[in-house]
């Protein structure tokens, strides 16, 4: 829908109840007009009443979680063993061979806002490296392409942005030279938007006299998003039949970890699954389970209590298995979803959100004031055949970086400390000693994991202080 006259707005607007949001038409220049006008056509009212009549209610996931067992999964012990239904060797070779012959890619979600952290930035643009200061997006960025040396095939990456964080990203980008990457692999495509309401009335709120209050529309927004970019076109081009999914603020992510793409391969899954295993029934972490025969992440708070606390005979909670937002989907599948795309739900989440009043003064609320609508992309397993859930141990490969200094974990200090401890881990089992207290880090294009580390000829015998190891 093009740019509305202001008639037609105004009439638009009153058929809904939302005629507020062009209160200060009178204050706007000619091109401030005309954005919020296309603004405004961009909102789906109908559907953002219906969100708001429908309210937080929906499914009743205690009932749920009653009814529910625990996924198909690869658990760590049976790999480590030989054991379970496809042998670990067998998944690695495939995984490889998929690698080697190109049908790899790399999908970044990187459109949030990152409020939590309280940087100014795109959170991919933060410096994490613990000695480097290397950004979360070149930590990923070298581990792609270190995975397209490795295996001698391009692994693209394909990146999501949002209106918020697009252009910062794609400037941070072109600075760095993609780090390393060829032009033709990486493709950032940005996401959509969706307004926010006063939580309760209903209107939509304005961030200023001229603009809606738009955030992106949740990681689920992928789907929509890579429709309209031509990411999907672009990867049939290339010949890409699989996607590594991971978020900009795990670090740790084994991007392209052969293994786990061969499970996905041999179960002939379209939606495999990382998960880590909770350590007590507290752990706030969403957990992957089968409800009526469909696979879905039942998030920490729906999960009752009794439920969360229920054991196998072996000693291990029923439902182990916590998601940490890194899968394999199949290229094939995320076409099919495409048509699914208004079917995956909006989560509503009651947040605090300024806003400009009626008098035209910006309120900042102490309390939660608005509705904010999400999509989540696990809630594409329900529609995936055969999907799978493979078990990592958690220090290997999650550590996100969410919260400000002074939380309890997820901080810039947490995910620091994993980092240094993982890459300790790698060098000391392949012979190195590191001296206590000494900080070291890895650059993947030296060694992209502990295999890589093991068989670099040039390996230090030891390490005495804090060390960058670089290619
Ligand atoms: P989170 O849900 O943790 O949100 O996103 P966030 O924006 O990083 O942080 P808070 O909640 O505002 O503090 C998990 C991943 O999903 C991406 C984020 O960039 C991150 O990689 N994401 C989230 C999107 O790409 N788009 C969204 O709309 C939301």
């Amino acid at each position: 829908m093009g740019n509305l006259s202001e008639s037609e707005l105004r009439g638009r607007l009153q058929g809904v109840g939302q005629e507020h949001l062009v209160q200060f038409w009178g204050e706007l220049d000619g091109g401030a007009r005309a954005e919020l006008s296309r603004q405004i056509a961009a909102v789906d009212f109908e559907q953002i009443a219906n969100l708001f009549s429908q309210g937080a209610g929906g499914c009743d996931w205690a009932a749920m979680a009653r009814r529910a067992t625990p996924p198909p999964a690869m658990r760590l012990a049976e790999r480590q063993r030989g054991g379970g239904k496809f042998s670990a060797a067998d998944a690695k070779k495939r995984g490889v061979e998929a690698l080697r012959a190109g049908k790899v890619g790399v999908l970044l979600v990187a459109g949030g806002q990152g409020s939590r952290l309280g940087f100014e930035h795109p959170k991919g643009m933060y410096e994490i490296g613990p000695t480097s200061k290397a950004s979360l997006l070149q930590i990923h960025f070298e581990k792609a392409l270190a995975a397209a040396r490795r295996y001698g095939a391009a692994v693209p990456i394909y990146m999501m942005t949002s209106p918020v964080t697009h252009d910062e990203q794609t400037e941070f980008l072109r600075e760095h030279k993609r780090f390393g990457l060829p032009e033709d692999d990486v493709v950032l495509f940005c996401q959509g938007t969706m307004p926010a309401v006063d939580a309760k009335s209903g209107k939509l709120l304005l961030a200023d006299k001229g603009s809606l209050f738009l955030s992106p529309d949740g990681h689920g927004g992928t789907v929509a998003a890579l429709a309209a970019s031509g990411a999907i076109a672009h990867m049939r081009r290339r010949g890409i039949e699989h996607l590594f999914y991971l978020q900009v603020d795990n670090p740790l992510t084994p991007i392209c970890d052969a293994e786990f793409i061969g499970y996905h391969l041999l179960a002939n899954s379209e939606l495999t699954s990382m998960a880590v295993p909770k350590q007590t029934p507290q752990d706030r972490v969403g957990v992957f389970a089968m409800i009526d025969g469909q696979m879905q992440v039942i998030e920490y708070s729906d999960l009752p209590e009794d439920v969360a606390a229920e054991s196998e005979a072996s000693g291990s909670l029923k439902f182990w298995a916590g998601s940490i937002a890194v899968h394999v989907f199949g290229v094939a599948f995320l076409e099919r979803a495409l048509a699914l795309k208004n079917a995956l739900p909006f989560h509503i989440a009651r947040k605090k959100v300024p806003f400009v009043d009626a008098s035209g003064s910006v309120v900042q609320p102490k309390e939660p004031n608005a509705l904010k609508f999400e999509r989540f992309i696990f809630d594409l397993l329900p529609h995936a055949k055969n999907p799978l859930v493979v078990e990592f141990e958690e220090c290997e490969v999650f550590a996100p970086l969410k919260n400000a200094p002074g939380a309890e974990r997820d901080t810039h200090e947490y995910v620091q400390r994993h980092i240094v401890e993982q890459h300790r881990r790698w060098l000391e089992a392949a012979g190195t000693r590191v001296a206590e207290g000494a900080s070291v880090e890895i650059s993947p294009l030296w060694a992209l994991d502990a295999e890589g580390v093991a068989s670099r000829a040039d390996r230090p015998a030891g390490l005495n202080r804090d060390t960058y190891l670089r290619a």
